[in-house]
């Protein structure tokens, strides 16, 4: 009998998700994973990280032995953030380790000008842009769009770092002469004169089965996400985001949680920004006020599980991010109060230190009357900002 019994749950053992980064975005696979009652283990790069609860290993992801030694603990490789080197990762898959996304999706994440070729080659719709590797590209680009034009980093940027907007070439001089640091380009864009940004969240897993979760509206300050509302309340143009998505997704193979990053213009017209493979900020909605949370699809993507609804419990959902006010405040003096002042708000603390503009946490609501969603929510927002 207790022979039988250990067979049989051999067979059954669940799988273990490994979690490259440690960040909030980690964090808040954990409770997904619990729930599915499936195993999760993190490689951090330090102690004390956001998803501490789930780390099992602290070291460098750039060095491939350790990325090894983590690989063996685990079935599939994923990640909370997108800076492991490609050539890591193709090294690891070369071994044997299953890696997802891949690295031939996850490279058009990790580099902006991989990714505009790519979606030019899949006739996508994007802003007009350009690689440039000296003054006089970057001249000759403003010269012709004008009087304003975005210039990014191709690697390594994130939450606006990496985005300049100028009008003289003086302002990017310091990068044209680090430009090596980011590949040997920058990539040059039109200013893009939108009416509202937008994020199409979606999910696919290796045989081929692809979710979208709806049409989002972002709100962006001084380049980083404050607010997200869901559905888009003012958009039409969900059927065909949700098009773009899944031939994103097809078209480069992608498994795992995409989120794909949208400009909307007066015409209705809408263009790619970025593209993120991995759960997304303007997704966190989904853990409160979707059927499948973005991070639950995600683990079950990345396992080839069979993917969850993706929709709404409500009519309008609306997600705030606590953005840290400076180094002191951890948002959690009028912690208490806040709560008992509005029971309808989900809380999510990502336990980071405090730090000016950092994501801190988020606070979820849905209902009916979105109006009411977002005042209440801005009202606790502004309780917790509060010294
Ligand atoms: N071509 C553009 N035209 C106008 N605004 C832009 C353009 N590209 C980016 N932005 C603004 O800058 C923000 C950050 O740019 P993005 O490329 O998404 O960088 P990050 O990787 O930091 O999110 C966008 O959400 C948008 O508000
Ligand atoms: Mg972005």
């Amino acid at each position: 009998m207790a022979s039988a019994k250990l067979e049989l749950e051999k067979e059954v053992s669940m799988p273990v998700v490994g979690v490259i980064g440690a960040g909030q975005l980690a964090r808040m696979m954990q409770p997904a994973a619990i729930a599915l009652g499936i195993g999760i283990k993190v490689f951090g790069e330090a102690e004390g990280s956001s998803a501490h609860q789930a780390v099992t290993k602290v070291g460098d992801y750039n060095d491939f032995d350790q990325l090894v030694e983590f690989a063996k603990t685990v079935d599939v490789i994923t990640f909370d953030h997108e800076h492991v080197p490609t050539a890591v990762l193709e090294r690891l898959e070369a071994e044997g380790f299953s890696v997802r996304p891949g690295p031939n999706a996850l490279k058009h994440a990790q580099n902006k000008l991989t990714m505009r070729r790519k979606l030019t080659e899949l006739g996508l719709p994007q802003p007009i842009w350009k690689a440039a590797k000296t003054e006089a590209a970057v001249a000759g680009f403003l010269a012709e769009f004008g009087p304003k034009i975005v210039v990014k980093t191709p690697i390594g940027g994130y939450d606006g770092k990496g985005v300049r907007v100028i009008s003289t070439t003086a302002e990017v001089r310091d990068w044209l002469e680090g430009i090596s640091a980011f590949g040997g380009e920058l990539l040059l864009e039109q200013k893009v004169e939108f009416i509202g940004e937008l994020a199409q969240l979606s999910a696919r897993r290796p045989s081929g089965e692809f979710r979208a979760w709806p049409l989002v509206a972002t709100f962006q300050e001084a380049g980083v996400c404050s607010e997200v509302i869901a559905p888009a309340p003012a958009s039409s143009r969900h059927a065909e985001a949700e098009r773009i998505a899944q031939s994103i997704a097809e078209g480069l193979g992608v498994t795992g949680v995409m989120a794909v990053e949208l400009f909307e213009l007066e015409s209705g017209e809408i263009l790619v920004n970025e593209l993120a493979m991995r759960p997304h900020n303007s997704g966190h909605f989904s853990i409160d006020a979707s059927i499948t949370s973005q991070f639950e699809q995600h683990l079950r993507a990345v396992l080839d599980l069979p993917l969850g609804d993706t929709s709404s419990t409500s009519s309008h959902a609306v997600m705030i991010n606590l953005l840290g006010v400076d180094s002191e405040n951890d948002f959690l003096r009028h912690y208490p109060t806040a709560m008992a002042k509005y029971p309808q708000v989900k809380f999510h603390l990502y336990e980071k230190a405090p730090r000016q503009g950092r994501k801190m946490g988020h606070l979820t609501l849905q209902g009916q009357d979105l109006a009411e969603l977002l005042a209440a929510g801005r009202a606790c927002r502004e309780l917790l900002y509060n010294r």
